[in-house]
């Protein structure tokens, strides 16, 4: 995802929807096309405009590659759904995804996973994003604590803010949450409505919890009665070779369930996709199953489920899940590569495990906001999410996405960079 967070705004970052309405002169056939002006809006699809390497290289976004879009399979998905002839298929759809997709999911999520999975411990869901809003929309109430991990996806916070939730955040070790100070938390007497943890491949970290942890995580959700939400939307994006731990769900073993893992079709085949699964115990999902508007609206996508039904089906979504793997990794690869030449000594950054992310260490006091407008003032043509939007403590940090441009534009981003930082330090 991509946001404006205390950095200055910049024109070609305007959300499209904000953007004048095509002139319809350009629609006319055979009518010569006008020379493309300087900035130009390529498409009215994806949130927002991404300037290209001379513009800018924009480290901050999150957001796969336009070539990594799939479209030509998506296209062949949605020709085998649609060559079905049961009308129903356009009615309101079954309120936790039709069985035939849930059982599909669950099949693909087992082999993946190398952990069994239930259809009927699935629940379909607009993406992880509509996974936590649907479980804070049903289990949360405004003014509630929850606990999550310093550092933490920058947009759960905000989400959570959305439902008026306070955020404790809890440090990270290496191998993922601090359990200790989380028992310290939860000794004082600080029982969170429920927890949130990215445990593998963290957004911004790109750490992934270790096996003994997450099963201490789900015995202390078990003794105090808190939820843990696992968003475990980088587990499957482990880089190749990088075994991840089982999901957080099959650590689970209580009578009413603790754990929801909340997973997503965004990042192992599209975003615009809009669809995702929620994993938990029966007995968690029946009040979501329950709600007014899921009883309203018929569930989530059904249209959507049908077409990745069928990618999933035709081994088209296994096939780009592999492809998109090595990718990430071969992207990843450039960067560290290239951050390792071009940062000064002093700034750091760490190996991630897999997902979209580097998590780069200024020198101790460095204001990495500062750094920003410093970038943006001074025309450095380079871009970043800043630490203390994903944690207090992480004022001199910055997070680098390597998912968007490709390994030559991150050369040129990581020399930018470099660049920037000893000019920014030499002030
Ligand atoms: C940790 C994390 N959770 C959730 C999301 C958004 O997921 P979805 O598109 O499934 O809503 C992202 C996207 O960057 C993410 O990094």
């Amino acid at each position: 995802m991509f946001q404006q967070h205390g950095v200055r705004s910049l024109r070609s970052f305007r959300p499209l929807h904000q953007r004048p309405p095509p002139d319809l002169r350009d629609l006319t056939p055979l009518a010569p096309r006008p020379a493309p002006p300087a900035w130009p809006p390529r498409s009215e699809y994806g949130q927002y405009d991404i300037p290209t390497a001379d513009v800018m290289i924009n480290f901050k976004v999150g957001q796969p590659a336009e070539s990594m879009l799939p479209l030509d399979e998506i296209r062949k998905a949605a020709a085998h759904k649609f060559a079905e002839t049961d009308q129903l298929f356009l009615q309101y759809g079954f309120i936790s995804g039709y069985p035939r997709f849930r059982r599909s999911l669950a099949t693909f999520l087992s082999e993946w996973y190398k952990a069994p999975v239930e259809a009927d411990n699935l629940f379909v869901t607009n993406g992880v994003t509509g996974g936590l809003g649907l479980y804070c929309m049903v289990y949360a109430t405004a003014g509630e604590t929850v606990f999550a991990e310093e550092p933490t996806y920058f947009l759960a916070k905000a989400i959570f803010a959305d439902f008026g939730l306070n955020v404790v955040q809890i440090p990270m070790d290496p191998d993922g949450i601090n359990i200790e100070a989380l028992e310290a938390q939860l000794e004082a007497g600080n029982i969170p409505k429920f927890l949130y943890t990215i445990p593998t491949a963290h957004n911004p970290t790109g750490r992934t919890m270790s096996v003994a942890k997450r099963a201490k995580l789900v015995a202390l959700g078990a003794q105090y009665g808190f939820h843990i939400i696992a968003d475990e939307v980088y587990q499957l994006l482990t880089f190749p070779g990088v075994e991840a731990p089982p999901p957080l769900f099959t650590f689970d073993d209580t009578e009413d369930g603790v754990v929801i893992s909340l997973g997503s079709f965004s990042k192992i085949l599209a975003p615009a996709l809009r669809l995702g699964w929620m994993e938990a115990n029966p007995k968690i999902l029946k009040k979501i199953f329950d709600c007014g508007t899921l009883d309203s609206s018929g569930g989530i996508n059904p249209v959507i489920q049908g077409i990745v039904h069928s990618a999933i089906d035709l081994g088209i979504q296994a096939e780009y899940l592999t492809k998109t793997k090595q990718t990430l990794s071969d992207r990843y690869s450039a960067l560290a590569a290239a951050l390792t030449e071009h940062l000064p000594a002093g700034t750091t950054f760490e190996v991630p495990e897999g997902g979209y992310f580097v998590l780069v260490q200024l020198p101790e006091g460095t204001d990495s906001v500062a750094f920003n407008n410093f970038c943006q003032e001074t025309d450095k043509k380079v871009m970043f999410l800043p630490g203390a939007s994903f944690g207090a403590s992480y004022g001199n940090f910055l997070r680098l996405s390597f998912s968007y441009y490709n390994a030559a534009d991150m050369a040129v981003g990581a020399e930018r960079l470099g660049k920037a930082i000893t000019a920014f330090l030499s002030q």
